[in-house]
């Protein structure tokens, strides 16, 4: 049973997904605490709603980054927190931050990094014209959207769409992804070699493949 600190900044669908995954067996673990940088996150409401324990530390309080990212190191340490989920999290972790929880830091990103790194990324994929997006579950290193990823969906997306349309599209399987990846890490059944992060007892499907426009239709 691990014990999970989730970091928010906005609406928190994914907080609730973890949650629910939590109280339904989906992952050997708990959200002991959320942690948002935004004292009026939806993220905050939902997780009072299902009688999570949560607290804000806002950015604009602290002189610096380190000392901002300290004060979240106190109240993870706080909460014993073994794993530490970025969920909609919007401020880039420093080494600092990172050293104290290395091998232990997710995030989710809505897109197929290393493809559409950063902020906007939808709306950027529409506009390049790529057929396929998605998102991707991956352990956090200094970079910007760059540490070892974990686990990826791809969703198709068209011409015409809006960046809500991709954005739900895309949303409804982050949903799916970060508690798995969530819960292959409380197995044990992850490792990071290099840039790489190994899956232990994973199925191969050689067949899987998609392509977009369909080759008859
Ligand atoms: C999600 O789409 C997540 O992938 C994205 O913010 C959204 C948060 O939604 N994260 C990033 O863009 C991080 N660079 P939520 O608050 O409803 O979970």
């Amino acid at each position: 049973m691990i014990r999970i600190g989730v970091l928010v900044s906005g609406s928190g669908s994914n907080l609730a997904s973890i949650i629910d995954a939590c109280n339904e067996g989906r992952i050997d673990g708990e959200v002991s605490v959320v942690i948002s940088n935004v004292a009026d996150a939806y993220a905050l409401q939902r997780a009072e709603n299902r009688g999570i324990p949560t607290e804000v530390v806002r950015h604009d309080d602290c002189p610096d980054r380190q000392s901002f990212d300290m004060r979240i190191v106190s109240t993870l340490e706080k909460y014993q927190v073994d794993l530490v989920a970025l969920a909609g999290f919007m401020r880039v972790l420093t080494p600092e931050f990172l050293s104290r929880y290395s091998g232990r830091v997710m995030n989710i990103h809505p897109a197929l990094l290393p493809s559409f790194p950063g902020l906007g990324v939808r709306q950027k994929a529409i506009d390049h014209g790529v057929r396929f997006s998605g998102c991707t579950v991956h352990f956090v290193d200094a970079g910007v959207d760059t540490g070892p990823i974990i686990i990826q969906a791809v969703v198709p997306v068209y011409p015409d769409d809006t960046e809500d349309e991709l954005k739900n599209r895309i949303l409804a399987l982050e949903h799916q992804i970060y508690p798995r990846a969530i819960q292959l890490f409380a197995q044990g059944d992850l490792e990071i070699v290099g840039r790489k992060v190994f899956v232990n007892n994973i199925m191969k499907e050689d067949s899987q493949c998609l392509i977009n426009p369909p080759l008859n239709n």
